[in-house]
């Protein structure tokens, strides 16, 4: 089989090129980044996790009727997902204070909103993925209204219901970010949610304990990441077959 074209890489997946049109391959790396790359590690057997994660809350959002580009899981590290335009913007959904919203605005870690709170990020690492305003967005054009509107849709509905599938294995989401993109039907667009769900983008803590179980783990040094999250597949009965640590494999 010839070597697929490689279309993009980031810090913790790679993008390569579909079997048909308007299809992607995407490929789940060890790679863990914080604090915009500043701290990284390789974490064996986080790609497949949060494969495998993905797989499970993307799948459940296409059976409710909340679109997302995952089409299968091809095997331990890689989905085939369907090619959109990513929209430059983080969409980030709060239910518990913590992380950037505690700091910047005194909150204590751990106080409940009291509504969940969406906020939008510009993504682009060398400003550090600054937070936005919905007047810059629309200046900028980084989005429209309408954009707007189906974005927040999106994340109330990805809220409610991974809220839900969290609180079902004793786990409160606490926030989480994603990102959407469009995708292109002839003359029509719709935006669809993209990227990754894992605990790599939510954090997650145990209801009863407050244990942590998402990349805060790695973010403050807390213990075992891969204990963590394997811990979350456990409880939502998606443990790989052949557990971590799976090597990478030469693509070819
Ligand atoms: P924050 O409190 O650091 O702003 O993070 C809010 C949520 O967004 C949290 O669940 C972690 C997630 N997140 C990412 O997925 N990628 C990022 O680059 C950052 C900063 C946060």
């Amino acid at each position: 089989m010839a070597r697929r074209t490689k279309i993009y890489e980031g810090k913790a997946k790679v993008l390569y090129e579909g079997p048909e049109p308007g299809t992607l391959v995407q490929y789940f790396k060890d790679d863990a980044t914080a604090f915009n790359a500043e701290k990284r590690d390789v974490i064996e057997g986080k790609g497949v996790l949060n494969n495998f994660l993905s797989e499970l809350f993307m799948n459940g959002l296409n059976g409710i009727g909340v679109p997302t580009h995952f089409i299968r899981r091809l095997n331990m590290r890689e989905q085939l997902i369907r090619a959109v335009d990513i929209i430059p913007l983080e969409v980030v959904v709060r239910n518990v204070a913590a992380g950037s919203l505690s700091k910047r605005l005194g909150i204590e870690e751990g106080t409940p909103l009291p509504r969940p709170i969406i906020e939008f990020y510009y993504k682009d690492d060398a400003l550090g993925d600054p937070l936005v305003t919905e007047d810059q967005i629309l200046a900028f054009n980084w989005a429209s209204h309408q954009d707007l509107d189906d974005m927040v849709a999106l994340a109330v509905r990805v809220n409610d219901f991974l809220s839900g599938v969290m609180l079902a294995v004793g786990i409160k989401l606490v926030d989480f970010k994603i990102e959407i993109g469009r995708q292109f039907e002839g003359d029509m667009q719709r935006l669809i949610v993209a990227d990754e769900i894992s605990p790599d983008s939510c954090r997650l803590w145990d209801i009863k304990t407050g244990q942590k179980l998402d990349k805060d783990v790695f973010r403050r040094d807390l213990g075992s990441l891969t204990d963590a999250y394997s811990e979350v597949a456990r409880r939502l009965g998606v443990m790989p077959k052949s557990p971590v640590p799976i090597k990478p494999k030469l693509m070819n």
